[in-house]
């Protein structure tokens, strides 16, 4: 049996790089084939993931989160029903009871209060910087939704290529400030990357476009073709 730990993306990669560890513990101490994979904000998606099982395999789904996530369980249901109708494969999907509910939690947090413990006495000082007062002067504000149903449809592709792309051209926080958002409602036109103050919508972009994007829009100073403004 394969296991995917299933979890949501964590803001920062010290976070991703914590789930993947934990599923490489986890195959270590089972000798079970355990890989970690995300709903949203982070890769491998859980579709990338479900692709990688063999056919006629068998997949058990854990999902990872503390404290409960009624978000995770049912957007994994959504996320897994979706990935059924979009792939002609024949896996058998499990889903284990949430971590939450287990016993060895209990244990897990009646060992951390018996066991050593660090006192906090550090400086305040990293809390706040004047720095922090400070509007970045970008002059345009990407939004690119990293929400579930973008992230099924390729929006980690379309991170990477936009922020390679951005990169190739020098173009940092301060030209074009590039930020990973939830859902931002059309979700059938996903993935999705808006561009302001220009009010201009991409949908269905993929890597190519993303590059064009970045070429044309966020580089040469106008929207392309295929954007559009709200709907007013
Ligand atoms: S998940 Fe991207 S618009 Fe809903």
């Amino acid at each position: 049996m394969n296991v995917l730990l299933v979890s949501r993306g964590a803001t920062h990669h010290g976070g991703h790089d914590a789930i993947h560890h934990l599923a490489a513990q986890v195959a270590e101490a089972t000798g079970v084939p355990v890989r970690a994979c995300f709903l949203d904000g982070a890769e491998p998606s859980l579709h990338t993931a479900l692709d990688a099982v063999p056919e006629h395999g068998e997949v058990l789904l854990v999902a990872a989160h503390l404290p409960p996530d009624r978000y995770l369980d049912t957007w994994l249901r959504r996320a897994v029903a979706h990935w059924r109708t979009t792939r002609s494969r024949q896996v058998r999907v499990l889903l284990a009871p949430p971590l939450a509910t287990r016993p060895a939690l209990v244990t897990a947090v009646s060992d951390a209060i018996t066991g050593e413990h660090a006192t906090l006495d550090g400086n305040p000082g990293p809390f706040r910087s004047p720095a922090w007062s400070q509007i970045t002067r970008h002059r345009r504000h990407v939004l690119l939704c990293r929400g579930p149903r973008c992230t099924a449809y390729g929006a980690g592709q379309v991170a990477a290529a936009l922020g390679n792309r951005l990169k190739e051209h020098g173009l940092g926080d301060d030209d074009v400030l590039v930020t990973p958002t939830g859902c931002l409602f059309p979700c059938n036109l996903g993935p999705l990357v808006v561009v302001y103050p220009d009010d201009t919508w991409y949908e269905h972009v993929d890597a190519d476009l993303a590059v064009l994007i970045a070429d044309g829009h966020l580089r040469d100073g106008a929207p392309i073709d295929g954007g559009r403004r709200r709907d007013s």
